[in-house]
């Protein structure tokens, strides 16, 4: 962007950011000034960002996986602490294909031995903005990247971000809007559901109770009501050992890994301090290792 009207250069900004609670001033400046095209766009950036809203929606994006995400106002800003999730689902997703391709063999002209393993299935279920799903599609290669929310304004940015990696997203709640073919086909269902108890949900900074969708942050009474719907449902669209990753609160992560386990999906609950943040998997066994279980 070219000339600065008055009250627009980079000190007259700082300091406008920061007379408006923004502990950061001198890095949103920085960030509003190179993304406005107009002298007349960054008057308003600025405006609607000394108002209280969240940086991410006055700018478009969020940075996340040292991806940029395309954010629309209205839609959940993928958080930092998101990324253990998709490093966890990533690490599982290379573990399990190359496990396949060496079971596969290496491949022969001819070859009539057992099938190469094909791409690895992710859904990204509760998508959001798609940032997870998105995410996971430029770590693991290659994917076939499917992803839902129930809120089509979620729906309309997360078809920009997944598409933008061949994927496909679906409007509906939870599974229902889904293929059917994908029924017992899915390596890796993340699904970083509303997990916000509603008591709780009044607590929460601003920048989320007010510019944050409801449906994005509350999770019930104990904020686990979606959690266990989606984890209801898993067994039957998990492939054999395939796995469904939740973030859940240090808290509610016992409660999270008892639902995995009554449906008979093997918990195990990781938690990154770095990132302050708790996931939990629940993999579905696979017939090897039901028969190596056997006596
Ligand atoms: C915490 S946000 C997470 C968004 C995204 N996965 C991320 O990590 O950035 C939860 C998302 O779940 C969606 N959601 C809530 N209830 C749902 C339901 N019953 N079916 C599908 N999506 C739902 C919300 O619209 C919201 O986009």
């Amino acid at each position: 962007m070219s000339a600065s009207p008055p009250g627009h250069t980079k000190p007259a900004i700082v300091t406008r950011l920061r007379d408006a609670g923004c502990v950061f001033a001198e890095d949103e400046a920085r960030l509003l000034i190179s993304a406005a095209r107009t002298p007349g766009d960054l008057a308003a950036m600025v405006d609607r960002r000394a108002a209280g809203q969240p940086l991410e929606h006055v700018l478009g994006w969020a940075e996340f996986c040292g991806l940029r995400i395309a954010v629309d106002p209205g839609v959940f800003i993928p958080r930092r602490r998101t990324e253990f999730l998709v490093q966890q689902a990533a690490d599982l997703a290379r573990r399990d294909a190359d496990l396949a391709r060496r079971e596969a063999g290496p491949a022969r002209t001819g070859d009539t031995g057992p099938a190469r393993p094909g791409p690895v299935v992710v859904v990204d279920l509760c998508c959001g903005s798609g940032a997870v799903g998105a995410a996971l599609a430029a770590a693991v290669n290659p994917v076939e990247l499917h992803a839902a929310d129930i809120d089509p304004a979620a729906v309309r940015c997360a078809r920009r971000n997944v598409a933008a990696v061949g994927g496909q997203v679906y409007q509906g709640d939870l599974y229902a809007p889904l293929p059917a073919r994908l029924r017992g086909r899915v390596d890796i269902l993340a699904a970083n559901v509303p997990y916000v108890p509603t008591g709780a949900v009044g607590l929460l900074p601003p920048e989320a109770r007010v510019h944050e969708p409801r449906v994005a942050l509350d999770g019930g009474a104990d904020g686990l009501d979606v959690l266990r719907r989606v984890t209801a449902a898993a067994p039957r669209w998990l492939a054999p050992g395939g796995h469904l990753l939740v973030e859940a609160s240090e808290g509610q992560a016992p409660q999270a890994a008892e639902a995995m386990a009554r449906r008979r999906l093997v918990p195990r609950v990781a938690r990154s301090s770095a990132l302050n943040t708790t996931v939990v998997i629940g993999t579905r066994p696979s017939r090897r290792s039901r028969s190596s279980a056997a006596p």
